[in-house]
């Protein structure tokens, strides 16, 4: 476990997630912490003082703008968590609000259904409406999600993600026209059981950013979450393409790809296990 969290943070720094959009694919070696070269910090804090103790802490958050010259930097936030929500999102919103309106990130649900906020807290990924603020005394370090074209701040293109999530093709097929006319297709409790684990998946990107395979052939590898969405409806007893389905990943680069070191379950805010649905498909292609 420790090796793959080396890995993940490894990769965090080291990411393409850190260079401008229209930069050439990254390499491991293509950022380095060094080239965070401006470091500056804002505070919220009024100057006046007040009775209540505060309870200062510093975010320290990537910032890229592709409308001006300047490189990538970390820039440094100082805010009152006694004034805050508990929260990564909450200092976000609190800081875009309060100290810089220029941040830029997504956001929308603010509980964990959207997926829209995934980014790199701390080392790892994450939602940040769903991750605590750290009550340690250190700075919180927030960047993009990993290996990522960045279009602004901590948004990044999600362009290939959703483009090899169609590529399985998420959707109902059928052959035959279903048992009643206009009518819903009926399904055991038992076969419903096995969507469970694949069906809660919010496509928010933290599996897939965090996978070392992913990170060196994002283009021919689908990835953890587009497999697991593969694997969701080839084990849907209403789809009739099960073979189709199993076909069309069984190829050297966009399933083979996976060395089970389970990043992407460690790294999946919701709880699912992407690795083990992606040894469902692999066992299925043996028989
Ligand atoms: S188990 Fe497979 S998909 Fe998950 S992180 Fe490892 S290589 Fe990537
Ligand atoms: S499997 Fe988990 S981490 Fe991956 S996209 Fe779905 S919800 Fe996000
Ligand atoms: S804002 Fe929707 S998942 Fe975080």
């Amino acid at each position: 476990m420790a090796a793959m969290r080396f890995l993940l943070r490894r990769g965090s720094a080291a990411a393409g997630g850190l260079l401008p959009a229209h930069s050439p694919a990254p390499t491991p070696t293509s950022f380095t912490a060094a080239r965070l070269l401006q470091v500056q910090t804002h505070s919220s804090q009024p100057d006046s003082v007040t009775a209540k103790p505060k309870r200062i802490k510093t975010f320290s958050i990537y910032r890229w703008n592709p409308d001006q010259p300047e490189k990538p930097k970390l820039h440094s936030y100082e805010i009152d968590l006694g004034e805050c929500g508990p929260m990564i999102l909450d200092a976000l919103i609190k800081i875009k609000n309060e100290i810089d309106p220029s941040l830029t990130f997504r956001r929308s649900c603010r509980e964990g259904i959207c997926g829209s906020c995934a980014m790199n807290i701390d080392g790892d990924n994450g939602l940040a409406c769903l991750t605590k603020i750290s009550s340690s005394s250190d700075a919180s370090t927030i960047t993009p999600l990993p290996h990522m074209y960045v279009v602004k701040d901590l948004v990044v293109d999600m362009t290939n993600f959703y483009s090899q999530y169609k590529s399985v093709e998420p959707w109902l097929k059928r052959k035959d026209p279903p048992p009643t006319p206009g009518k819903e297709i009926p399904q055991s409790k038992k076969d419903r059981a096995k969507l469970d684990g694949m069906y809660e998946c919010i496509l928010c990107a933290c599996c897939s950013t965090s996978c070392p395979s992913y990170w060196w052939n994002p283009e021919t590898y689908l990835g953890p979450a587009a497999l697991l969405h593969a694997n969701r409806w080839i084990q849907d007893s209403r789809d009739q393409y099960t073979k189709e389905r199993l076909d069309a990943v069984n190829d050297e680069f966009k399933l083979y790809r996976c060395h089970t070191i389970k990043n992407c379950t460690h790294a999946c805010p919701k709880g699912l296990n992407p690795a083990k649905e992606i040894e469902s498909i692999k066992k299925l292609q043996l028989r």
